[in-house]
């Protein structure tokens, strides 16, 4: 996060608070995040693409009641991929013309509950989908706003399990083959009851080279232009999804929101223009990038376990049911001793939760100072999307708060699981 310094005897402060204090009056372990650096994101973001295109955060990086007010303060419209998503941003007051509905399997009863209460955009991502969100339009005489989300074809250079443009995989509908401009006709046919805004693309997750998504926008249009030349319609709006990556380790070199504005809206308006097509409004739905730098997660040392000639063994108090990224993407993290300083030489360690397997790994190499003991607190940083969202309760682990840093004060925005709450769905 951006407000983090060294503080009073070598401690870290975020935004003017010692760690030292928000691990006494929170527990250990916990994310802890920094406001501003987050509504500051979310105004880079906002200004970077101006008032003619559209920012949609995308919830599933990390969602709460908090997050989705700083949303609608900072100016974001919001990106939900589920029914608990949906709730969170509608009990949280985001106003429903401000939601985009995302996901390849909505079931009806979802769909149902979007467009009764008014969201602005629902993506299509099957055949089966038209028909299910046209029915629901048609029972509450309604006509909803729709993108058709389009597969690309793109290799986007990522983990395999976060790449989603290239063809053999389950979201979207594919380009190469005609079934997008299929589906484009069958929306059209229900006229009716669903308005066409525009077509939707999202090519992959921690993506830095902006070739893919270069691609992606010519493709998408190059449809638009297809559509215009089979329907006579232009399409109002192109989608070109969230993904782009953040720093996680010094090597990571990530793009700035003005230099990604800038070269999307050149690139759309060049292809706009060869096509003879009026440029159509852009949209975005950044989650990663928002969230993930402003938060980090801090943990207390347990065991400190040298390994003669290999290394040192640090385990700390959560691990992989609050980061499940290091054992699912074999992702790379850094890790700082923060409660201290200290002058002894770096030892190279291994950072490992307290559950039991041994893919349990938070930072697989770094270097701590070899004086580490336990009671130190150590920071692992940029965990602020992916970690909250995706952690579990395994081995009946409580999960984390989060505890939000704003002036100097911390409050916690999700509390902790208890005991009780890991009990409470048990029956008999
Ligand atoms: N839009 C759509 C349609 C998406 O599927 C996603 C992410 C986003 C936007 C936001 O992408 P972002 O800007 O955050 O990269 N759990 C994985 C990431 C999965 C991303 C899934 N979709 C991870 O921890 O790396």
């Amino acid at each position: 996060a951006a407000n983090v310094r060294r503080g009073a005897e070598g401690a870290v402060t975020v935004a003017g608070l010692d760690v030292r204090e928000v691990a006494r009056e929170f527990g250990t372990p916990a994310y802890v995040l920094d406001e501003a650096d987050f509504r500051a994101r979310c105004r880079a973001w906002r200004e970077a693409f101006g008032p003619g295109a559209d920012v949609f955060y995308a919830g599933k990086a990390f969602l709460s009641r908090a997050v989705v007010r700083w949303l609608r303060e900072e100016g974001l419209n919001l990106d939900v991929c589920s029914p608990g998503e949906l709730a969170t941003a509608l009990s949280a007051g985001m106003p429903p013309e401000r939601i985009a509905m995302h996901g390849n399997n909505k079931s009806v009863p979802e769909i149902e509950r979007g467009v009764a209460a008014g969201v602005g955009r629902i993506v299509l991502d099957s055949f089966e989908e038209i028909g299910r969100v046209a029915a629901a339009a048609a029972r509450h005489g309604v006509r909803q706003r729709v993108l058709v989300r389009v597969t690309v074809g793109v290799e986007a250079h990522t983990h395999e399990f976060i790449a989603t443009a290239h063809e053999d995989q389950k979201f979207g509908l594919a380009l190469s083959d005609g079934t997008a401009a299929e589906a484009v006709r069958r929306v059209l046919a229900e006229g009716a009851h669903l308005e066409l805004a525009g077509l939707h693309s999202h090519i992959g997750s921690q993506i830095f080279d902006m070739a893919g998504f270069e691609v992606s926008a010519r493709r998408v249009v190059g449809l638009l232009s297809a559509i215009r030349d089979e329907h006579g319609v232009e399409l109002p709006e192109i989608d070109l999804g969230g993904g782009l990556g953040i720093a996680y380790t010094p090597e990571d070199d990530p793009r700035e929101p003005h230099e990604i504005a800038k070269a999307l809206a050149e690139i759309v308006a060049k292809e706009c223009e060869a096509a003879g097509l009026a440029v159509p409004r852009l949209a975005v739905e950044p989650g990663r990038a928002i969230a993930g730098p402003s938060a980090f997660t801090l943990y207390e040392v347990g065991t400190v376990k040298p390994l003669a000639g290999l290394r040192t063994y640090v385990s700390v108090d959560g691990g992989m049911s609050d980061n499940i990224r290091t054992a699912l993407y074999d992702a790379e993290y850094s890790v700082a001793l923060v409660s201290r300083a200290s002058r002894a030489a770096p030892m190279l360690v291994r950072v490992v939760g307290r559950h039991c397997e041994s893919g349990d790994i938070v930072v697989r190499d770094a270097y701590l100072p070899a004086d580490l003991a336990p009671g130190d607190l150590v920071a692992v940083p940029a965990t602020g999307a992916y970690c909250r969202s995706m952690a579990s309760n395994y081995n009946h682990t409580p999960r984390p708060p989060v505890i939000a840093v704003a002036a100097g004060a911390a409050r916690e925005i999700v509390r902790r699981e208890s005991e009780e709450d890991l009990l409470r769905l048990d029956v008999g």
